[in-house]
């Protein structure tokens, strides 16, 4: 227990990104953010992608300070500021209204430092993860610990799904306060210990509309996402656990893609319309179409969120054949050393049918390069001192 007499407290945690397999897009309530559709999704493995924040509290703390990958930021940013209120309004209820003298107090500023460990500029920078890791290390400094989907919830809608591991339900819910919109565990990550994930990072991009506005924009005006929201949601969620519960690759794959479409079209239908795929993108989706025909079945599933990257799902037999192929479709600009990254993976040789069926003429430099990936764990407590982002100064 944090003691109050001591100057400092301090907690540092990790967080995970997390990619949609049945999208979320559009809210019903923008402040609660409450969701129109349930989604589901995969938590990826934090060795790859996770972001770690350490909160710190002190009686010596003048003002409420946060930093983002080193650089001070707006601490207060209404949604940070939603999170550390309901993270607070917990633990007073957790201590029973008492003003107990030995619990860290809740009316000291806190500092807050938080990182990822993957390029910022890459485009994978999550808020997922970001609202995730804040909760956590928030909750783990006031010893809280409640239900916390429903508080990352309020960050960002995604960031609810990055507070379990392994394949992640957010339920819609009922109420109007919100407090059934939760994010459940599906299965563990060891559920399925044959799924693999490859994160296409894209070259070049430019910034596309963000999701919270772009979403709301589809709201106001596409009839294909009340459709979705309404009739094909709720279809494709129970399949899709059901996909899952079996392993099934076949029926999970098809449908994350399906997913996707359908979640690009809602865009297309948006008035404006908002494009977040572009020629790249499609050509990954061809390809990844001929790969599969060439095949006979699913072998590969690709899914796009609303920026340029794209994420495949494939089994780990198929993973090396398959960067063989991406490697002919997009050869690396430079020398190729860092093309492939992340998990160990074997090497494939091609047989001239499989090329001759599959690769189109060849985009050199168009992806960056390849993050090799799995199904991973929620947030994790960083027991060990010397890894918090403050120093005893409480800051970076
Ligand atoms: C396309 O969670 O980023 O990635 O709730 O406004 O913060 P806000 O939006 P955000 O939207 C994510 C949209 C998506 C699909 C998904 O992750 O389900």
């Amino acid at each position: 227990a944090m003691a109050a007499e001591r100057s400092l407290a301090m907690a540092t945690c990790t967080a995970p990104v997390n990619i949609a397999v049945i999208k979320y897009w559009g809210k019903r309530d923008t402040d609660l953010i409450l969701p129109i559709n349930s989604s589901l999704s995969v938590t990826l493995h934090q060795d790859q992608l996770k972001t770690t924040t350490t909160a710190a509290a002190s009686r010596d703390f003048t003002e409420d300070r946060l930093w983002l990958n080193g650089k001070e930021a707006d601490v207060g940013h209404p949604r940070v500021q939603a999170c550390l209120r309901e993270v607070r309004r917990l633990a007073r209820k957790r201590r029973g209204g008492s003003e107990d003298t030995a619990a860290l107090s809740l009316s000291y500023k806190i500092h807050i430092a938080s990182e990822n460990n993957f390029p910022t500029a890459a485009g994978l920078a999550s808020s997922a993860a970001g609202y995730a890791c804040l909760v956590s290390a928030l909750a783990r400094l006031y010893g809280v610990e409640e239900e916390l989907s429903e508080v990352a919830r309020r960050g960002s809608g995604s960031a609810c799904r990055s507070m379990f591991g392994g394949f992640v339900q957010w339920q819609r819910g009922e109420r109007p306060d919100g407090t059934d919109s939760l994010a459940l565990q599906v299965a563990p990550e060891t559920h399925w210990p044959e799924l693999r994930v490859l994160v296409l990072v894209v070259s070049g991009e430019k910034k596309p509309v963000g999701s919270t506005a772009g979403m709301q924009t589809s709201v106001e005006t596409s009839p294909l996402l009340k459709h979705r929201a309404e009739v094909v949601v709720p279809e494709r969620l129970a399949q899709m656990m059901r996909h899952i519960r079996e392993r099934d690759f076949e029926g999970f794959g098809q449908l994350a893609m399906r997913d996707s479409n359908q979640f690009h079209a809602t865009c297309l239908d948006t008035f404006p319309p908002i494009f977040y795929l572009t020629d790249l993108s499609r050509h990954i989706i061809a390809l990844a179409h001929r790969y599969n025909a060439h095949h006979g079945h699913t072998k590969v599933a690709y899914t796009f969120d609303a920026g340029p990257n794209a994420v495949i799902f494939a089994l780990a037999d198929t993973v090396a054949e398959f960067v063989e192929v991406l490697r002919r479709s997009f050869p690396p600009a430079t020398n190729g050393d860092q093309f492939i990254r992340g998990l160990p993976m074997g090497s494939a040789v091609l047989s001239q049918e499989l090329v001759a069926a599959v690769v189109a003429e060849p985009v050199p430099g168009a992806v960056q390069y390849i993050l090799h990936t799995k199904p991973g764990p929620g947030p994790q407590l960083v027991d060990d001192p010397s890894q918090h982002l403050l120093g005893a100064d409480g800051l970076p």
